[in-house]
Protein backbone atom coordinates (compact mmCIF):
# COMPACT_ATOMS: atom_id res chain seq x y z
CA UNK A 1 0.00 0.00 0.00
CA UNK A 2 1.39 3.50 -1.06
CA UNK A 3 1.38 6.57 1.96
CA UNK A 4 0.46 9.26 -0.87
CA UNK A 5 -1.58 9.52 -3.75
CA UNK A 6 1.28 10.37 -6.03
CA UNK A 7 3.05 7.44 -5.55
CA UNK A 8 -0.15 5.67 -5.78
CA UNK A 9 -1.14 7.15 -8.99
CA UNK A 10 2.43 6.86 -10.28
CA UNK A 11 2.19 3.25 -9.68
CA UNK A 12 -1.08 2.41 -12.10
CA UNK A 13 0.54 4.59 -14.84
CA UNK A 14 0.94 1.90 -18.07
CA UNK A 15 -0.59 -1.07 -15.52
CA UNK A 16 -0.36 -4.44 -17.29
CA UNK A 17 -2.02 -6.39 -14.54
CA UNK A 18 -4.65 -8.30 -16.14
CA UNK A 19 -5.78 -8.74 -19.77
CA UNK A 20 -8.53 -5.46 -19.66
CA UNK A 21 -4.94 -3.29 -20.25
CA UNK A 22 -5.37 -4.82 -24.16
CA UNK A 23 -8.59 -2.96 -24.89
CA UNK A 24 -8.41 0.12 -23.37
CA UNK A 25 -7.95 3.90 -23.97
CA UNK A 26 -7.41 5.52 -20.64
CA UNK A 27 -7.37 4.11 -17.25
CA UNK A 28 -10.10 5.39 -15.32
CA UNK A 29 -8.43 6.11 -11.94
CA UNK A 30 -10.99 7.70 -10.42
CA UNK A 31 -12.67 11.31 -9.66
CA UNK A 32 -13.51 13.78 -6.48
CA UNK A 33 -12.75 14.75 -3.55
CA UNK A 34 -9.65 12.99 -1.98
CA UNK A 35 -10.87 13.99 1.28
CA UNK A 36 -14.49 13.15 1.30
CA UNK A 37 -16.23 11.58 4.02
CA UNK A 38 -18.57 10.07 1.63
CA UNK A 39 -17.29 7.52 -1.26
CA UNK A 40 -19.30 5.64 -4.65
CA UNK A 41 -17.87 2.61 -5.91
CA UNK A 42 -19.03 1.15 -9.17
CA UNK A 43 -18.13 -1.92 -11.51
CA UNK A 44 -15.82 -0.67 -14.16
CA UNK A 45 -15.34 2.10 -16.86
CA UNK A 46 -17.89 2.02 -19.76
CA UNK A 47 -16.93 3.53 -23.47
CA UNK A 48 -17.19 6.89 -22.49
CA UNK A 49 -15.39 6.41 -19.60
CA UNK A 50 -12.64 4.78 -21.52
CA UNK A 51 -12.10 7.32 -23.86
CA UNK A 52 -12.75 10.62 -21.32
CA UNK A 53 -10.36 9.24 -18.28
CA UNK A 54 -13.25 9.52 -15.85
CA UNK A 55 -15.92 7.54 -13.95
CA UNK A 56 -19.84 7.49 -14.98
CA UNK A 57 -19.43 10.34 -17.35
CA UNK A 58 -21.50 8.03 -19.75
CA UNK A 59 -25.73 7.57 -19.43
CA UNK A 60 -25.39 5.95 -16.23
CA UNK A 61 -23.72 8.66 -14.70
CA UNK A 62 -25.63 11.52 -15.96
CA UNK A 63 -28.56 9.59 -14.53
CA UNK A 64 -26.82 9.07 -11.24
CA UNK A 65 -25.66 12.67 -11.18
CA UNK A 66 -29.24 14.17 -11.54
CA UNK A 67 -30.44 11.94 -8.79
CA UNK A 68 -26.98 13.40 -6.76
CA UNK A 69 -28.48 17.13 -7.50
CA UNK A 70 -32.10 16.09 -6.44
CA UNK A 71 -31.01 15.03 -3.18
CA UNK A 72 -28.37 17.49 -2.69
CA UNK A 73 -25.41 15.70 -2.92
CA UNK A 74 -22.47 17.40 -4.70
CA UNK A 75 -20.41 15.34 -7.08
CA UNK A 76 -17.45 17.05 -6.74
CA UNK A 77 -17.31 16.61 -2.87
CA UNK A 78 -17.73 13.08 -3.14
CA UNK A 79 -14.45 10.10 -4.14
CA UNK A 80 -15.84 8.12 -7.20
CA UNK A 81 -13.68 4.82 -8.20
CA UNK A 82 -14.96 1.43 -9.37
CA UNK A 83 -13.72 -1.87 -8.50
CA UNK A 84 -11.89 -2.04 -11.85
CA UNK A 85 -9.98 0.60 -13.80
CA UNK A 86 -9.82 -0.51 -17.71
CA UNK A 87 -13.14 -1.03 -19.78
CA UNK A 88 -14.12 -4.90 -19.92
CA UNK A 89 -14.70 -5.45 -23.70
CA UNK A 90 -18.57 -4.88 -24.90
CA UNK A 91 -19.22 -3.52 -20.81
CA UNK A 92 -19.11 -7.62 -19.91
CA UNK A 93 -19.01 -7.90 -15.96
CA UNK A 94 -15.48 -7.54 -14.50
CA UNK A 95 -14.50 -11.39 -14.35
CA UNK A 96 -12.85 -12.37 -10.71
CA UNK A 97 -9.11 -12.65 -12.11
CA UNK A 98 -9.27 -8.82 -13.03
CA UNK A 99 -11.29 -7.76 -10.07
CA UNK A 100 -8.30 -9.28 -7.92
CA UNK A 101 -5.93 -8.21 -10.15
CA UNK A 102 -7.34 -4.39 -9.80
CA UNK A 103 -8.61 -4.16 -6.00
CA UNK A 104 -5.65 -3.48 -4.07
CA UNK A 105 -5.56 0.08 -5.93
CA UNK A 106 -9.19 0.62 -4.70
CA UNK A 107 -8.07 -0.75 -1.52
CA UNK A 108 -5.75 1.90 -1.78
CA UNK A 109 -7.33 4.55 -2.85
CA UNK A 110 -10.12 3.65 0.44
CA UNK A 111 -7.52 4.00 2.47
CA UNK A 112 -6.39 7.05 1.37
CA UNK A 113 -9.72 8.81 1.18
CA UNK A 114 -11.06 7.23 4.63
CA UNK A 115 -14.29 7.69 4.21
CA UNK A 116 -16.84 7.19 6.75
CA UNK A 117 -19.51 5.56 4.28
CA UNK A 118 -18.94 3.98 0.82
CA UNK A 119 -21.86 3.36 -1.61
CA UNK A 120 -21.81 0.00 -3.48
CA UNK A 121 -23.32 0.64 -7.04
CA UNK A 122 -24.74 -3.13 -7.90
CA UNK A 123 -23.67 -6.82 -7.78
CA UNK A 124 -20.10 -6.43 -8.70
CA UNK A 125 -19.04 -3.76 -6.17
CA UNK A 126 -21.08 -5.52 -3.36
CA UNK A 127 -19.85 -8.71 -3.93
CA UNK A 128 -15.67 -7.69 -4.72
CA UNK A 129 -15.91 -5.33 -1.40
CA UNK A 130 -18.08 -7.40 1.36
CA UNK A 131 -18.22 -10.96 0.20
CA UNK A 132 -19.64 -13.09 -2.59
CA UNK A 133 -22.38 -14.70 -0.14
CA UNK A 134 -24.39 -10.60 -0.23
CA UNK A 135 -26.86 -10.13 -3.32
CA UNK A 136 -27.96 -6.70 -4.30
CA UNK A 137 -31.90 -7.46 -4.41
CA UNK A 138 -31.53 -8.62 -0.54
CA UNK A 139 -28.70 -5.88 0.51
CA UNK A 140 -29.90 -2.59 -1.01
CA UNK A 141 -31.10 -0.54 1.47
CA UNK A 142 -29.78 -1.84 4.10
CA UNK A 143 -26.44 -0.56 6.02
CA UNK A 144 -23.69 -2.54 6.74
CA UNK A 145 -20.71 -2.08 8.88
CA UNK A 146 -16.95 -3.32 8.35
CA UNK A 147 -14.04 -2.21 10.18
CA UNK A 148 -15.44 1.26 10.84
CA UNK A 149 -16.77 2.46 7.49
CA UNK A 150 -20.44 2.13 6.98
CA UNK A 151 -21.72 0.41 3.25
CA UNK A 152 -25.07 1.50 1.73
CA UNK A 153 -25.78 -1.33 -1.42
CA UNK A 154 -28.00 0.01 -3.99
CA UNK A 155 -28.55 -0.28 -7.60
CA UNK A 156 -26.10 0.66 -10.37
CA UNK A 157 -27.29 2.83 -11.90
CA UNK A 158 -27.35 0.84 -15.30
CA UNK A 159 -29.91 -1.03 -13.84
CA UNK A 160 -32.27 1.90 -13.69
CA UNK A 161 -32.14 3.00 -17.51
CA UNK A 162 -33.30 -1.02 -17.84
CA UNK A 163 -35.76 -1.02 -14.84
CA UNK A 164 -37.63 2.43 -13.76
CA UNK A 165 -39.13 0.98 -10.71
CA UNK A 166 -35.48 0.81 -9.15
CA UNK A 167 -35.68 4.51 -9.65
CA UNK A 168 -37.64 5.30 -6.31
CA UNK A 169 -35.29 2.82 -4.38
CA UNK A 170 -31.85 3.79 -5.92
CA UNK A 171 -33.33 7.26 -5.12
CA UNK A 172 -34.86 6.19 -1.17
CA UNK A 173 -31.29 4.47 -0.56
CA UNK A 174 -29.46 7.88 -1.77
CA UNK A 175 -31.98 9.89 1.40
CA UNK A 176 -30.76 7.18 3.81
CA UNK A 177 -26.96 7.98 2.73
CA UNK A 178 -27.67 12.11 2.19
CA UNK A 179 -29.45 11.87 6.07
CA UNK A 180 -26.60 9.52 7.42
CA UNK A 181 -23.92 12.09 6.12
CA UNK A 182 -25.86 14.92 7.97
CA UNK A 183 -25.81 13.22 11.43
CA UNK A 184 -22.45 12.09 10.92
CA UNK A 185 -21.02 15.50 10.13
N1 LIG B 1 -20.49 2.00 -14.85
C1 LIG B 1 -19.62 1.82 -13.83
O1 LIG B 1 -19.74 0.89 -13.05
N2 LIG B 1 -18.63 2.68 -13.71
C2 LIG B 1 -18.46 3.71 -14.51
O2 LIG B 1 -17.53 4.45 -14.31
C3 LIG B 1 -19.38 3.89 -15.55
C4 LIG B 1 -20.38 3.02 -15.71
Amino acid sequence: MFETWEELEKSIIGCKKCKLCTGRTNIVFGTGNKEADLMFIGEGPGADEDREGEPFVGRAGKLMNMAFNGIGINREEVYIANIVKCRPPSNRNPEADEANACIDYLRNQVMLVKPKVIVLLGSVALKNILGNEYGITASRGNWLERKGILYMPTWHPAALLRDENKKIEFWKDLKQVKEKMENII
